[in-house]
């Protein structure tokens, strides 16, 4: 079959010249990273035309491509293309980026059932909502739990699978709220394993949990509790989960200030580390002669005449306030007539999770809205809204955010919010402002946006009023201040924190378990020490004495 390169991957050459930069994989010291997510990062799609390759919208793929391109090793992940299995070999596994292969991907497959009960059911139904507040949505079902239980069990298993694969000690890395269970799991199988979990959305308080069947919190809690190091992106979110281990894990002893858990003898370790992106590329790519002619061509289309063009981008998802985004805009053009014909907003926005209702309805709701609005207010001449219906290319996107004088970044909640960093990596003139939802894990990072509460319809309109209002000099001095302070946390720089803390720690659990090597020598008397005399020994014991479970 013919294999149709999308126009995204012309990215690769600007990845290549990242690597040259920091070596992080001087952390790793020769180990394997194995990581772990639900969403794959290249998805094969069958079509007319033949297959497609596209890289599936999200903070998570976006984030960690660029990473694992860095650092090499095993990704797992759920195959969900069309075209998934005819590209994999028959374990599942394939180099990528597809045009170029710097790591490998481990493909899981699953059946319709599985979708329905461990992602459509516990994940996104269940865990998305509660983590994010928006209890409206919550909806529990047993079969989808026992569900999730199993699927979890499954790529425990494939994870553990590839570590035996793995020429070098593995490291494993687990990605978000999909996979809560998977530590506890695979430490069952592998007690010496080092484990780690990144969560990339909002950590609920304990009130959240409660609304989980009894022993369901407490069971998610000990599935995490089975790493060596828990990654939140702020601390409230570390908090949050020390208060719900207190709550719902008694035997486990919680020190908030030290941000640690001690349990089943074992310590457990919880680190803040704000997510961000690929600076340079997203720079790079707004850069470009190619990004330079769109953006003067969609200002040409949509911003002449002295217009202000404004932008958003999102999957269709209800954390991320599209329909209050949509009321405050109403609101600006009814309060302010002055504003009709001054300012166009282009949305971006991609359907997302579209089996499910709430996700349905959302997207006929926003739809319809916007058609109401540009039929409200629109003229011969002006379309309010130009909404683009769809999963646009980065060389796109980064041309989009370069071209607007405003981005709206309006979610209800939201772990991090990655559109808001690539919007300012991408204001290489400096005129963009940002208006960014003070419930973004963003907004505690990123000083100078306008911050706004998107269930505050008028503050919000006034939010949009405020930037459109801003003076060149100001807009100017907070992009240029926004920009010095994101070329200082970008992705490489997460992802060496994250990979040097866990060397920290493994260096503290090598320096343990050779203080417990020599005093069970010394107690042993004889000299034969333990059957874990050396880290390779141990490692050998579980790869050759365990039967996969
Ligand atoms: P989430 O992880 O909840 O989707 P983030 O804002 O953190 O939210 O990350 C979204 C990522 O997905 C960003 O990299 C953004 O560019 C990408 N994305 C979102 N919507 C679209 C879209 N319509 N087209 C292309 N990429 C999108
Ligand atoms: O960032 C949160 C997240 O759930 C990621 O895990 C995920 O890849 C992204 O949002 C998009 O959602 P989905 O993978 O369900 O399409």
């Amino acid at each position: 079959m013919q294999v149709v390169q999308i126009p995204g991957f012309a990215r690769t050459a600007v990845a290549r010249e990242n690597l040259a930069m920091t070596d992080v994989t001087n952390y790793l010291d020769g180990r394997t990273l194995i990581l772990l997510s639900n969403r794959e990062p290249y998805e094969h799609l069958a079509s007319a035309e033949g297959i497609h390759v596209r890289q599936p919208p999200g903070g998570l793929v976006s984030a960690l491509d660029p990473t694992m391109r860095r650092t090499g090793g095993i990704w797992v992940a759920w195959g969900s293309g069309s075209a998934d299995r005819e590209t994999a070999d028959s374990v599942g596994r394939l180099g990528v980026p597809p045009f170029e292969p710097t790591y490998t991907l481990r493909r899981v497959w699953l059946t319709e059932s599985d979708i329905d009960g461990y992602y459509l059911g516990f994940a996104n139904s269940a865990l998305w909502p509660l983590c994010h507040l928006l209890i409206q949505h919550f909806e529990f079902h047993n079969e989808h739990w026992e569900c999730y239980q199993q699927i979890n069990a499954r790529f425990a298993t494939a994870v553990y699978e590839e570590s035996l694969r793995a020429r070098t000690t593995p490291q494993v890395w687990v990605q978000d709220y999909h996979f809560a269970l998977v530590p506890g799991e695979l430490r069952r199988y592998a007690p010496d394993i080092f484990i780690h979990h990144f969560w990339h959305i909002p950590f609920p308080p304990p009130d959240m949990l409660r609304l989980l069947p009894t022993g369901v919190p407490a069971a998610l809690l000990r599935g995490l509790l089975g790493n060596d190091l828990i990654e939140f992106h702020t601390e409230r979110y570390a908090h949050n989960f020390l208060n719900c281990v207190r709550e719902f894990v008694p035997e486990a002893q919680v020190r908030g200030e030290s941000l640690r858990v001690s349990v089943d003898g074992r310590q457990v370790v919880l680190g803040v580390f704000p997510i961000s992106i690929d600076v340079e590329r997203f720079e790079q790519l707004a850069l470009s002669a190619e990004s330079d002619e769109r953006a003067n061509a969609l200002r040409q289309r949509y911003a002449r005449g002295g217009r202000a063009l404004g932008v958003s981008v999102d999957r269709i998802d209800y954390t991320k306030g599209i329909p209050e985004r949509l009321r405050a805009l109403d609101r600006l053009w009814q309060e302010s007539p002055e504003l009709r014909e001054r300012f166009t907003m282009i949305i971006v926005a991609t359907p997302s999770r579209t089996e499910l209702t709430p996700y349905q309805k959302l997207e006929a709701e926003v739809l319809a809205t916007v058609r109401d609005i540009n039929e409200r207010y629109g003229t011969p001449d002006w379309e309010p809204i130009v909404l683009v219906h769809d999963n646009v290319h980065p060389e796109l996107l980064a041309a989009v955010y370069r071209a607007a004088d405003l981005c709206l970044v309006s979610s209800l909640q939201d772990g991090m919010n990655l559109v808001a960093k690539e919007f300012v990596a991408s204001q290489v003139d400096e005129h963009g402002v940002l208006v960014l939802s003070r419930f973004a894990g963003a907004a505690e990072e990123i000083d100078e946006a306008v911050l706004i509460n998107p269930f505050n319809v008028g503050g919000f309109a006034d939010g949009i009023r405020t930037a459109l209002e801003m003076d060149v000099g100001e807009r100017t001095r907070r992009m240029r201040a926004m920009r010095a302070q994101l070329r200082r946390a970008t992705i490489f720089d997460w992802l060496e924190a994250i990979l040097a803390r866990c060397a920290d720690l493994m260096d503290d659990e090598e320096a343990l378990a050779s203080r417990e090597r020599r005093r069970g020598f010394a107690s042993n008397g004889a000299g034969n020490g333990s059957p874990h005399a050396d880290g390779g020994a141990a490692r050998d014991e579980y790869r050759l004495g365990e039967t996969l479970p």
